[in-house]
């Protein structure tokens, strides 16, 4: 990329802080490339002359090597020539611009408008007050149209632009701008915007960009620029309460410990009382440290660093907030979600959800419904894929602090991302906490996990048997149960094949029911760890992800992945139930190894391959491995 494009943004920087006093809008373009969007941001920040000399002279330079517009200036360059600065961090492409007129200031989000949109466009729509929603005016109103201003509307925008653009291709036409109006009326009505304003422009030429058009005579409303200028939108975040998300803990030396963040909503001065949401610690803010020095206020938007009158503990994830207005502190909550990945959310499958500052393991608990992007109706769901909406329950790991997305979009705002991939896999909005969480408590148990273990002389563990059907973990298994068995070991087999006759009797194959089918095997394994057991699971498991969430429910060294390596060929050769060969023949479906897919472990604790070796051997093998492994000094024993 470029280095010219550097410079502007500290430009910019300074530009913006000349001009603290002048309200600020943020507002999202959406639309694909072909609806002209780059155009319209690039002539946008053309014409309010702010463009900075040097991107002009490069603009140029670019526009004639690679232009597709003649003489003029392409602006989609422009536009992507800014690429550089876009957001870092998460696997999200979004680029932030910023200019300012007479009258306001502006960041505009650019999301792209490839198929991935709608990652981005919830990315960049989550601090946005406006979104300007793009449309051919030679097309009728696209589904996708459809899809941003439902996601608009999810992620609590409150004012819409209808951008009816490239009118000059239908001769400025009167009747083709009222017809897309009104059909973007009727289907838009339930989703309860504050203003839609209905422009016909031309990016490409300017017409009613910035400067009113000659050939729209018919047409009397604001330019783009006029009404960006003038909507009326409030600033939300200074007036909400207090929330500061902790981002770190700034220890430089001995004598200090400040609370690093920035400001998500309200104010705040030296002196005033604030309260740790997790904990409910009440103290007083000492000093407002900054690069620049001390602050006796700080508000929304700034960061800083925040010193305590008192020792209390406050570790990065935790909220200093007003005493007055506490968020919601709960592990289990409603939201809606937006979901992007090519691999559906799955209810029971765990995902790594992130906060402002936060990440903790979270899982799908429920699915109650999907929303239909073209009718907005809800349907029943088991998965939502890539791009669809839905409602569910989520359940995480541990408590944390938050408001409802209604209240506030930053402190209410979370994305999933997957725990093998690391990808953004969705978004989400929390409605509200679910207080059926708050009603259970943990009950203390006298007899524990250890003094019950102990009196069969023994330490708990899962030896977790994953492969295809037809490997050999049901024979190894089984194998090793009697090893153990006569060796005085308290056992029990949990095998797929049995499991699934009873409690499990109601789940099927598909990928939903084996995640659904492995939760349930995994937490009854603990629970039998918690008895004292040495607990031996042997299902396909065929997805990493939820072997992963079997593993993190148990202590630490307690669960022993054993990766039964069989060859598909040789399965199919055994065939020991005749499965393969009606899976085979499409008699039956969504069979593991032929037209379901199987995940290998990457990392198993213990790794046997059965080709050629004697199944009684494995499994002495693999008793000699827990003895061993029982036998390592650790502080357990
Ligand atoms: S898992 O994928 O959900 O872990 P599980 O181990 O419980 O599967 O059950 C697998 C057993 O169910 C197989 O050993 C086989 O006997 C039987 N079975 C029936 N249909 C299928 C199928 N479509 N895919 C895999 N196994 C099946």
């Amino acid at each position: 990329m470029d280095t010219t494009s550097r410079e502007p943004l500290s430009s910019v920087a300074e530009y913006l802080g000349q001009q603290e006093t002048k309200s600020l809008l943020r507002f999202l373009t959406c639309g694909s490339v072909d609806d002209g969007k780059s155009t319209l941001i690039g002539r946008l920040l053309y014409d309010t002359k702010r463009i900075f000399e040097d991107q002009l002279a490069a603009l140029e330079r670019d526009s004639v090597k690679h232009g597709t517009t003649g003489d003029d200036i392409d602006f989609a360059l422009l536009v992507d020539g800014l690429e550089a600065e876009r957001e870092q961090g998460i696997t999200i492409d979004v680029a932030y611009r910023f200019f300012a007129t007479e009258k306001r200031k502006f960041i505009v989000a650019d999301t792209p408008g490839h198929e991935e949109y709608t990652r981005n466009m919830a990315t960049g729509a989550s601090t946005a007050d406006l979104a300007i929603l793009l449309i051919d005016a030679r097309q009728e109103i696209l589904p996708q149209t459809r899809r941003h201003s439902l996601i608009a509307s999810m992620l609590g925008i409150r004012h819409v632009v209808l951008a009816v653009n490239k009118i000059d291709l239908v001769d400025y036409d009167e009747a083709v701008f009222h017809q897309i109006v009104s059909d973007y009326a009727e289907f838009s009505a339930s989703l309860e915007f504050a203003t839609v304003l209905p422009i016909p422009m031309s990016a490409r030429f300017g017409d009613n960009v910035i400067h009113r058009s000659a050939h729209m005579p018919w047409y009397t409303g604001p330019t783009l620029l006029q009404h960006l200028e003038t909507v009326a939108v409030d600033n939300e975040y200074l007036d909400k309460p207090f929330r500061f998300p902790v981002q770190y803990v700034s220890r430089p030396n001995l004598d200090f410990r400040g609370f690093a963040g920035q400001i998500a909503s309200g104010k705040i001065a030296v002196g005033d009382p604030v309260v740790v949401a997790k904990s409910g610690k009440l103290t007083r803010v000492k000093d407002i440290v900054t690069m620049d020095g001390s602050l006796t206020e700080a508000r929304e938007g700034q960061a800083v660093t925040i010193v305590l009158a008192d020792q209390v503990e406050v570790s990065r994830g935790n909220m200093l907030v007003t005493p007055e207005e506490r968020p919601e502190v709960a592990d289990q909550f409603q939201a809606r979600v937006i979901w992007f990945d090519a691999n559906p959310l799955i209810p029971g499958r765990s995902y790594i959800l992130r906060t402002e500052c936060e990440s903790v393991t979270a899982n799908i608990t429920s699915l109650k419904h999907s929303i239909d992007v073209h009718t907005f109706a809800h349907t029943a769901a088991k998965s939502l894929a890539m791009n669809e909406f839905g409602v569910c329950n989520l359940s995480l790991q541990a408590p944390i602090a938050f408001d409802a997305y209604k209240d506030n979009r930053i402190t209410g705002n979370f994305i999933l991302i997957d725990r093998f991939t690391n990808a953004t896999v969705g978004a989400g909005m929390i409605d509200f906490p679910l207080r059926r969480a708050q009603n259970i408590h943990w009950q203390a148990l006298e007899v524990s996990k250890r003094s019950r273990s102990e009196l069969m002389h023994q330490k708990p563990a899962v030896l977790w048997f994953t492969g295809l059907s037809g490997s050999g973990k049901s024979t190894i298994a089984n194998n090793l149960e009697k090893l153990l068995h006569a060796s005085g070991r308290h056992t029990v087999l949990l095998d797929g094949d049995n499991v699934r006759h009873g409690l499990n009797r109601d789940l099927g194959f598909t990928d939903a029911d084996r995640v659904e089918n492995i939760r349930r095997v995994a937490e009854v394994a603990r629970l039998m760890t918690e008895a004292g057991l040495i607990v031996i699971v042997s299902f396909i498991s065929p997805f990493r992800s939820e072997r992963q969430l079997a593993r993190d429910l148990m202590e630490a060294g307690e669960f022993i992945e054993v990766f039964v390596d069989t060859p598909l060929e040789e399965c199919v050769r055994r065939d020991p139930k005749g499965l393969y060969k009606r899976a085979l023949s499409g008699d039956i479906r969504n069979f593991t190894g032929i037209d379901s897919p199987y995940e290998p472990p990457e990392n198993p604790e213990i790794h046997l391959r059965t080709v050629g070796a004697d199944p009684e051997l494995l499994a002495v093998q693999l008793q000699t491995f827990l003895e061993q492994q029982r036998q390592a000094p650790d502080d357990h024993a």
